[in-house]
């Protein structure tokens, strides 16, 4: 089965690549290079997978592709509200791209959506039939993307699922606007104090890099293509303050917390109702835990190396 991952030279593209690859599919990576992770194009390079140079709002040459896993985008929220037309034009026509040329190539897609949908949630864990109302351009042009598709799936067909992931974490995150977990274990191995933005108190799902890509797996192996909307976390909230904690606590360094002004744009609680995926695929999240500890080694590794 042929597969193409668009932003598929970035962060979680680049992980659902390769598990792809290892899985047995015919993998191709379609990438700008705009946002590209060299930690990425390095391990695609070592693995075969053919790189496509291409924008994911002009490229048209789809013929052959089963699948598509559409996870090009620009993905920084406070980036969103000083530039929010740049989002608007990538983010919004690129999906409008990919889903048409999907749709008239007969080709089934996963679109890599965010919780940002949500906005502020109402309730905690937020479920996918809760109201949507995002509070950046970034989270406003990921719910566009979704219902274009959904259009498409009832226009031309277009057979795809959309899936909400949470807060992603795991090895070869773009440096520039690393997730949390990232930079609190890059501070505390070089010794510099954790920054909490805000009180601490907010709550976060965390998910491993890796689940990303087995869930992609299962959807693509199981065939599920049910033009419906689907949350990725692990159902599991983590408040700030207990992740720099554990943090400090895992890497062995006595490091200060500090706190910093709350940012805008950024949602108080994120927490994940799973309950739609879990009916669809099996689904173990690997514990926070177990993942943080587990990037820190390939950390220290990398650093080892330099
Ligand atoms: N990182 C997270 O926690 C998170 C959470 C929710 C959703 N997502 C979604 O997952 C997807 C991947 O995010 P990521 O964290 O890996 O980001 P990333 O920036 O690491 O990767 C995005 C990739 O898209 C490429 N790209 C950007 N514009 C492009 C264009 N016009 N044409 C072709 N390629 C283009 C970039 O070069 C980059 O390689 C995004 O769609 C994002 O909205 C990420």
């Amino acid at each position: 089965m042929k597969v193409l991952v668009t932003g598929g030279a970035g962060f979680i593209g680049h992980h659902i690549a390769l598990h792809l690859d290892r899985e047995g599919f015919e993998v191709s990576v379609l990438d700008s290079l705009q946002r590209a992770n060299p930690l990425a194009t390095t391990r695609l390079r070592g693995s075969g997978i053919p790189l496509i140079v291409g924008d994911v709002r002009t490229f048209q040459e789809y013929g052959g592709f089963d699948i598509v896993v559409h996870a090009a985008a620009l993905v920084n929220v406070e980036e969103s509200i000083r530039n929010p037309l740049e989002y608007y034009d990538v983010n919004i026509m690129g999906t409008a791209r990919v889903g048409y040329e999907c749709s008239k190539n007969k080709i089934r897609l996963i679109y890599l959506s965010s919780a940002a949908v949500y906005g502020e949630p109402v309730k905690t864990p937020v479920s996918e039939r809760d109201p949507v109302n995002p509070l950046s351009p970034y989270g406003l042009s990921k719910l566009v993307g979704e219902q274009i598709l959904g259009n498409y799936s009832r226009i031309y067909g277009l057979k795809h699922v959309s899936l909400r992931l949470f807060n992603v974490y795991g090895p070869g995150q773009n440096p520039s606007y690393a997730g949390v977990i990232s930079r609190f274990l890059t501070n505390a191995i070089e010794g510099k104090s954790l920054e909490i933005y805000g009180d601490g108190f907010q709550t976060r799902d965390f998910i491993h890099v890796e689940d990303v890509a087995r869930v992609v797996e299962k959807f693509i192996s199981q065939d599920i293509f049910d033009n419906e909307v689907y949350n990725v976390g692990t159902g599991i909230g983590t408040r700030i303050m207990d992740l720099a904690r554990m943090i400090i606590e895992i890497s062995g360094r006595s490091v200060d917390i500090v706190f910093k002004q709350a940012r805008a744009g950024e949602v108080r609680h994120s927490v994940a109702d799973i309950s739609k995926l879990r009916e669809r695929i099996p689904f173990t999240p690997t514990s926070l835990k177990d993942g943080v500890s587990k990037l820190l080694q390939t950390i220290l590794g990398s650093k080892a190396l330099q």
